[in-house]
């Protein structure tokens, strides 16, 4: 399968050309990405191969060529294989009509020269639920440009999205940057388009302005009510007290969508949205969030409503494990491939990379990775240093090297992603438990908070952390917690496991109970050009006590086999 893909890959350019050669045409363009399906399963594929995006997302205000050498060091030293950085409305139309895409010309330019892809973001209507990005001529214009309005008839700086002076306006200059794309990038350096920055209206649920009044009396749009089921009715017959929230999804959602469908009209890249979140555990009242962004509870909402979209992504930003970890398992589904479109760059977020991937995730994209002299912290780290490009570094290393080989493994087979489950923090110099996002904490430590165990069907994997690499010491989790393992099922009995800063057991589930078993092999080794490149095997104190992943990871393949004592 692997080598099928690969043959392809170097077979695609020379059946380009062959076709160029017989139609008289000069087309070498590479393929363009897209997004592959297989029974809810998702891979993104960059030149027909599937591509796992190790990403770094600059701060905002990156977006100009004098920063740039302060951004690529970084990229480099994380050895991310994508920038992910914004291309902003103010920019590029400066004034209305007049188009400038030199400093996309710059970026594109120089991603090339240092072999890296990029993701951009297109921060125009909303940017964090404002029209900060937006040009002065949309801006400051709020007759043509209406601002949303609260029931107490206040003006919050946030475009209402039921105008179309407002959507045609940001619909034309969307529509420029993708035919330039389409002009200036055969090689496909651009990869995946985000639409908008985190959409939706804090300090409202919606727009109560008189037209959004008008609408919101309608009767709820027919291919909403038959995507989610519902009989008909005005918003607040079919959806309740939700309506107000879900009205401002839909709406928005359509407004994004109308945007995405023009611009793949000119040129189909993937295309998506990152969400502000809400706290899934503790959400609060829309408005309190940004109401109208694709929060977890409206997912289907803009599932209906935004079909170009192509996946609806988080920005996480809690720091603990319960809730980071909650909100992977939201947003993958069936329908809708995760990509984890921010992250915290601090040192606690990096072990979610873990599950992330174990959710076969399309990528990661940690947030503030570049020089500028800029920190978010409390949502990241304080300062950006090697301190904090190490870990990414150390786990963007070895999936580097096998990027295309785990996008594929997770496109065709199973995957279960962990992280160390506790988050620690230091106080007075002891180490203490913070329990979740409950905000209980405990000195106490048990080894049960340290253990994880995955029923894979046959085996159940057991994932423990802070356990020295010798004996049967029960776990006290690592100092920070900082640990995690992915495994993939590869066949019958058989496993690829890549851990750090854990210890990773099987042992046989209920169907094998009692059978004596072992490894029958475990091999080290790497992944070129799409096959298995074996280079020593594990035993003795290796496998003795288990996979122990201590100071890097390291990628095994495990064989695991009972045996009959009579
Ligand atoms: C999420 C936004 O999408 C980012 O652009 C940025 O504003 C971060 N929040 C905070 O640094």
């Amino acid at each position: 399968m692997l080598m099928k893909k690969n043959i392809e890959k170097l077979l695609s350019p020379l059946i380009g050309i062959l076709i160029a050669a017989s139609t008289g045409s000069v087309c070498a363009a590479e393929p363009l990405p897209t997004i592959e399906e297989n029974n809810g399963r998702y891979a993104l594929m960059v030149d027909n191969a599937p591509y796992l995006i190790l990403g770094a997302q600059t701060n905002n205000s990156a977006n100009y060529p004098a920063a740039l050498p302060d951004v690529w060091p970084v990229v480099e030293q994380m050895q991310a294989n994508t920038l992910v950085i914004p291309v902003a409305w103010e920019q590029v139309e400066p004034e209305e009509g007049e188009f400038d895409f030199s400093f996309v010309d710059t970026l594109i330019d120089q991603a090339r020269e240092k072999q890296v892809r990029l993701v951009l973001l297109w921060f125009a209507t909303w940017k964090n639920n404002a029209p900060h990005y937006a040009p002065s001529w949309v801006k400051l214009d709020n007759q043509r440009f209406p601002r949303v309005k609260t029931e107490d008839g206040k003006t919050l700086n946030s475009l209402s999205p039921h105008y179309r002076s407002t959507l045609e306006a940001d619909k034309k200059a969307f529509v420029q940057l993708m035919q330039h794309l389409e002009e200036v990038d055969e090689q496909r350096t651009v990869i995946m388009v985000q639409v908008q920055n985190e959409v939706g209206t804090y300090g409202s649920a919606r727009d109560f302005s008189d037209r959004a009044e008008k609408i919101f009396r309608q009767p709820v749009p027919e291919e909403l009510l038959s995507d989610v089921d519902k009989a008909s009715g005005s918003w607040r017959e079919v959806f309740g007290d939700d309506a107000d929230e879900f009205f401002h999804a839909w709406h928005i959602g359509r407004y994004v969508d109308e945007i995405a469908e023009a611009g793949k009209a000119e040129y189909p890249l993937p295309m998506y949205v990152n969400v502000a979140l809400r706290n899934p555990f503790n959400p609060g009242e829309p408005g309190q969030y940004s109401s109208g962004g694709g929060t977890d509870n409206v997912i289907h909402i803009w599932k209906s409503a935004a079909p170009h979209i192509d996946m609806i992504s988080p920005d996480i930003y809690f720091r603990d494990h319960k809730t980071a970890t909650r909100v992977m398992d939201l947003y993958a589904r069936d329908d809708n491939p995760l990509y984890i479109a921010e992250i915290g760059n601090d040192q606690p977020y990096v072990r979610y990379f873990f599950d992330a991937i174990g959710h076969g995730a399309l990528g990661f994209a940690p947030f503030g990775m570049d020089d500028t002299k800029y920190s978010n912290y409390p949502l990241g780290a304080e300062t950006m240093d090697e301190k904090v490009i190490k870990p990414f570094a150390d786990l963007y290393k070895v999936f580097g090297s096998m990027g295309s080989e785990w996008a594929e493994i997770a496109l065709n087979n199973r995957t279960w992603g962990f992280s160390e489950p506790v988050d620690t923090y230091k106080q007075d110099g002891e180490l203490w438990n913070a329990k979740g996002s409950d905000g209980g904490q405990k000195a106490e430590k048990d080894p049960e908070d340290y253990t994880q165990r995955q029923d894979l069907g046959d085996w159940t994997a057991e994932i423990t952390y802070g356990r020295p690499a010798f004996w049967i010491e029960p776990p006290k989790g690592n100092d920070p917690a900082s640990g995690g393992a992915v495994i993939a099922e590869l066949g019958e009995d058989e496993y690829l496991v890549v851990g750090y800063h854990a210890r990773v057991n099987f042992s046989p589930s209920e169907a094998l109970e009692g059978e004596q078993y072992l490894f029958e092999r475990v091999e080290e080794g790497h992944f070129e050009d799409g096959e298995w490149v074996f280079e020593r095997v594990w035993n003795g104190d290796q496998t003795d006590w288990g996979l122990n992943f201590i100071y890097r990871p390291h990628v095994l393949k495990v064989k695991l086999a009972t045996y009959k004592t009579d």
